[in-house]
């Protein structure tokens, strides 16, 4: 089979973190009898600086006529002044926005070779976890309406937060699915204590819940919910989620796998064209030194390779390799935790994951 798929490497270790993940699909492509196309396109603080802006027409065009888009990072200090519409940031919006992506399914799952990586106790991960985080993606604060006026006490600012029934029933209906072929336990986080578009979330995905008896539902509020995830991770199964507190909770649960650098995720709609991108951002820090974990980012073309081609069996060579690495013991710097390894650059990493393939 043939797939074209456009690469959005963007900014900071972007580039790094793609290539390593194009090498790993031409492997996979050789080795199963696929073609895979790469086509690049602008996004972000790169597209800022080429054409002056930071999600160019061609980029969403280009997007749209492929069968699936891998993306690396966007963002980094040099735009950090521009005014929030012009920003790199923006274009990442636009471009889920533009594709209809309003479901981001992040997994976090304890790999057992990093254990010794994870921040959290032996006694807390020895039965491992495997959570699948469902993100809303298209809505609430990040598009509600926003601005800055004059309030009580001079210049103010201002973001509001808005979800629809329709909103919170399609990214619930996601949730319950997903949950029907893992361990049938979906856990709804909200702040429903404090705001209104969280009651009326709750509220929706009650509904959903009363269709799917099978599935075990429970709700929680957010505060616990960050407590929880370091305290027992594997009481979790299916979490769905508001944009703003998946965003954030994503970000703690892939610490405690070992690394921000190995949470990958896919952004869906209603097509089979997805968007795969790591959860983590350009990382600045440590930009062009080929330092990155590109682990994120291949797993991510894995879960491309799973949900917008349905090959399955390749997504599972993918992981299989990622795996067989890490089982070796091979490290980037994030994942070198207290058990020690091999360290490697992002590109080694990358050499060995496509040799395991
Ligand atoms: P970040 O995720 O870029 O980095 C946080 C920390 O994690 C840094 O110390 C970084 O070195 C480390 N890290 C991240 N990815 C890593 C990897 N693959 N391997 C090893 N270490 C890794 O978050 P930040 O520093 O808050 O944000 C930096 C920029 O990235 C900002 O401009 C932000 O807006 C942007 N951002 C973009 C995305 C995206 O494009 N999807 C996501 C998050 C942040
Ligand atoms: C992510 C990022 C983005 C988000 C930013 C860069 C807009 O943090 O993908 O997690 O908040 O969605
Ligand atoms: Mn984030």
């Amino acid at each position: 089979m043939e797939y074209n798929i456009a690469l959005l490497k963007g900014d900071g270790i972007g580039a790094e973190i793609v290539d390593s993940a194009v090498a790993v699909l031409v492997k996979v492509g050789e080795k199963f009898g696929h073609r895979f196309y790469f086509k690049p396109y602008l996004i972000g603080g790169c597209a800022i600086d080429a054409v002056g802006e930071p999600l160019p027409e061609e980029t969403v065009k280009g997007c749209l006529e492929s069968d699936s888009v891998l993306l690396g990072a966007v963002g980094g200090p040099k735009w950090d002044e521009l005014p929030g519409d012009k920003r790199p940031e923006k274009a990442l919006l636009g471009i889920r926005k533009a594709l209809g992506l309003y479901a981001n399914l992040r997994p976090a799952k304890m790999f057992p070779a990093l254990k010794g990586a994870s921040p959290l106790r032996e006694d807390i991960i020895s039965a491992g976890f495997d959570i699948m985080i469902v993100r809303e993606l298209t809505g609430g604060i990040y598009f509600g309406e926003r601005g800055i006026r004059e309030g009580k006490f001079g210049e103010e600012a201002y973001d509001t937060e808005a979800y629809s029934v329709k909103e919170v029933d399609r990214i619930g209906r996601v949730a319950f699915e997903t949950a029907m072929k893992r361990s049938k336990r979906v856990t709804s986080i909200d702040k429903a204590n404090v705001l209104e578009t969280s009651r009326l979330w709750r509220r929706t995905m009650r509904a959903i819940a009363a269709e799917y008896p099978e599935v075990q539902y429970s709700d929680m509020l957010v505060d616990n919910a960050a407590m929880q995830l370091v305290r027992d991770p594997k009481q979790f199964d299916v979490v769905v989620t508001s944009n703003m507190f998946g965003d954030i909770l994503s970000d703690e649960a892939s610490q405690i796998t070992g690394s921000v650098g190995m949470l990958a995720s896919a952004s869906l709609g209603d097509t089979k064209r997805g968007m795969y991108e790591p959860i983590h951002g350009s990382a600045p820090d440590i930009a062009g030194q080929n330092k990155a974990n590109p682990t994120a980012t291949i797993l991510s073309a894995a879960m491309m390779l799973r949900y917008s081609f349905g090959l399955g069996d390749e997504a599972d060579c993918i992981e299989t390799a990622v795996d067989k690495v890490l089982g070796m013991g091979y490290r980037t710097a994030d994942i070198i935790g207290t058990a020690g390894g091999t360290p490697l650059s992002c590109s080694e990493m990358a050499e060995r994951i496509v040799s395991a393939v």
